[in-house]
């Protein structure tokens, strides 16, 4: 979604911006601009551009045509108002003495909007945006003249605008009598300062870590109703009161290489690739052993055995990938702990009411940690004072600070917009807590639980031999390339990971395709079965091999090309199926973790055979920071 960057201090803004901005590229946009102030010039340039960075890039000459040291710098994933160069960030006010760059939506633009259109304020944009920049105008007009200092004048109208708005926000401010000064202010949407090294002598603000790394490693991190004001030399921070309060700077651990292709062609297929370390890095540390026996340790969580075991209701919920994941977390939970547990999307779960059992726990899964809808339901819970626990890759978002405990991924960052080895790790991490949960609750014995555990940790290995059979995948792909629509079918489990391998067909390869429980397919679907229409069974779980085995027989009697994705040992798959991929054998309940392998490459291949843009599909934003 939306980005943000921001820059003051000896060096040139304008290519730093730009620089900054093609690191959050991965998170979705459809316009940018960059507002740069030159100390001598009368006022802030402002460069907008419909569509991709290079369209700005091309008009800046790569940041060399617009001269200044102190600017902001925006990516726009449209919300209020088509995508356009008038609806691109930076807004301005008139003669450019406000210029704003926003993250987030205002709710209440509307009605700020016609007040300030009484007060004589012209409107250029359709945005809510807008509103939140002329509002703050007003607010920073009306102290002119005062005997407050200029910092006091912007913190004053920031604090004002602040009170004023409802919704969520990053800005990053520029005030055009105050050259050389960054503000920034945050309330429910991600926003870092970046401390910069030496040799570029000043400091950052960004949205997303990513943006800022090519320059410092040191990072704060701005927290809700807080405000920013920076300067080449100085940064302080303030509450929403304004008052200074100290922040701590935190080194980031990953560095720049890791948000690089490194040679792939796509961060996709990177981090297709990355999923054996990330897998590995997600369960090794939470495996002990004592007198050479394993157990799993969630001592992080600060969840007791009996904690766990006084548990009577586990709830999962999330948005895209991070459901599906639930979807999977819910099956080998209850099977392995026998815990009634229930899935929902986040965005359904608000505004069901959901009834939430006292004892009960609320796993919230999101690889952002950002996501509006979970970051709300999260909410929600906390109110109700029912215990959460997020499952989250990025570490200090504000899900994972929200929640009662978290248990981080380590899946590393992330940059494909269509996620592969985050949502590996989440699943991961539910096997982890269900087996956990299993073993206090005594529905395992110590066996079984060894034998869970070693079937967990040859899990990165077992991935590993599946992407060394890619080749087969790609071969596959490219004869389908130019098929129209795909049915994914499965049951329990395979059902699960059917709607992750479809979500990933239609989100990067834009053919249409839909998952379904293959024992439902009879009840409607069938009907859109004609010849050459692909249908992939899944079929990893031995006690539903025949059911969906046959399910995929009744589809090919009606002209569907069938693809088979089962495990070694399941030949007479052969009978019936056109293609068939085979995983290596593990215990059931984690077979997910091998038939996403392929499902992930399909996609990514056709996407490739088709020339589209696999790392970022059209209309899509990596981290959905709007509901
Ligand atoms: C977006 C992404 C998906 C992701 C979903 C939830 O739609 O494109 O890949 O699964 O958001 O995001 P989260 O960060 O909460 O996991």
């Amino acid at each position: 979604m939306c980005g943000i960057v921001g820059y003051t201090g000896c060096c040139q803004a304008a290519p730093i911006l730009l620089e900054g901005l093609t690191r959050l590229e991965y998170r979705g946009y459809d316009s940018a601009g960059i507002a740069v102030r030159d100390e001598g010039a009368p006022r802030i340039e402002v460069v907008k551009a419909k569509g991709r960075l290079k369209n700005l890039m091309e008009m800046t000459d790569s940041g060399r045509a617009v001269r200044g040291c102190c600017g902001v710098g925006h990516t726009r994933w449209a919300t209020h108002g088509e995508p356009s160069t008038v609806n691109a960030h930076p807004h301005d006010s008139k003669d450019k003495r406000v210029v704003l760059v926003h993250n987030g939506i205002i709710e209440n633009h509307q009605e700020i909007r016609e007040a300030l259109q009484r007060k004589g304020y012209v409107f250029k944009s359709q945005t809510d945006t807008e509103a939140a920049c002329l509002l703050l105008d007003s607010y920073y007009a009306e102290s002119m003249g005062g005997d407050l200092s200029p910092r006091e004048r912007a913190l004053d109208a920031i604090h004002r605008l602040m009170i004023r708005v409802r919704g969520s926000y990053a800005l990053g401010i520029l005030f055009g009598d105050q050259p050389g000064v960054l503000y920034a202010a945050r309330k429910d949407s991600p926003l870092i300062v970046g401390c910069c090294s030496e040799e570029m002598h000043g400091h950052m603000i960004a949205s997303d870590v990513p943006a800022v790394l090519g320059f410092t490693r040191n990072v704060v991190y701005i927290g809700n109703d807080e405000i920013a004001c920076l300067t080449r030399d100085e940064r302080h921070i303030y509450n929403i009161d304004c008052e200074e309060i100290e922040k701590p700077v935190t080194e980031i651990q990953w560095d720049a290489a890791a948000a690089e292709k490194d040679g792939y062609e796509h961060f996709m297929m990177k981090e297709i690739h990355e999923q054996p370390r990330a897998v590995r890095d997600t369960l090794s540390p939470r495996i002990k052993e004592e007198e050479e026996k394993r157990f799993i340790d969630l001592s992080e969580t600060g969840l007791t055995d009996e904690d766990l075991a006084g548990i009577s209701r586990v709830y999962m919920v999330g948005c895209g990938s991070a459901y599906h994941a639930a979807c999977v977390g819910r099956v080998v939970l209850e099977q392995l702990a026998h815990v009634p547990c229930e899935v929902d999307l986040a965005s359904e779960f608000r505004y069901r009411d959901p009834i939430l059992e006292e004892r009960g726990l609320v796993i919230f899964i999101s690889q952002s940690g950002e996501t509006a809808d979970t970051l709300a339901a999260l909410r929600l819970c906390r109110e109700c004072g029912v215990r959460t626990l997020a499952v989250v890759n990025v570490v200090g978002s504000s899900i994972a600070r929200e929640a009662d405990a978290v248990m981080y991924t380590w899946a590393g960052p992330e940059i494909s917009v269509a996620t592969t080895k985050a949502y590996s790790t989440q699943l991961c991490a539910l096997y982890l807590i269900a087996v956990k949960l299993a073993s206090a609750r005594g529905q395992i014995d110590e066996a079984r639980q060894a034998q869970l555990i070693e079937d967990m940790l040859a899990l990165p290995d077992k991935i590993e031999r599946v992407l060394s059979d890619k080749e087969r995948v790609q071969w596959f792909a490219n004869k389908m390339a130019a098929c129209k629509d795909v049915f994914f079918i499965g049951r329990g489990l395979d059902y699960a990971i059917s709607l992750e391998g479809s979500l990933k067909l239609k989100e990067i390869s834009y053919i249409h395709s839909e998952a379904y429980a293959a024992g439902e397919l009879k009840h409607g679907t069938i009907s859109l079965i004609e010849d050459g229409v692909l249908v992939v069974g899944v079929a990893t779980q031995p006690a539903l091999f025949e059911k969906v085995v046959s399910n995929m027989t009744e589809a090919r009697s009606r002209g569907a090309y069938l693809f088979g994705l089962t495990t070694y040992g399941q030949y007479a798959i052969e009978d019936t199926v056109n293609f068939t991929v085979y995983v290596p054998r593990t215990d059931p309940l984690f077979a997910t973790s091998l038939a996403v392998v392929p499902l992930q490459l399909l996609a990514y291949y056709i996407s490739c055979a088709k020339g589209l843009d696999v790392d970022k599909p059209r209309n899509l934003a990596k981290s959905v920071t709007v509901e």
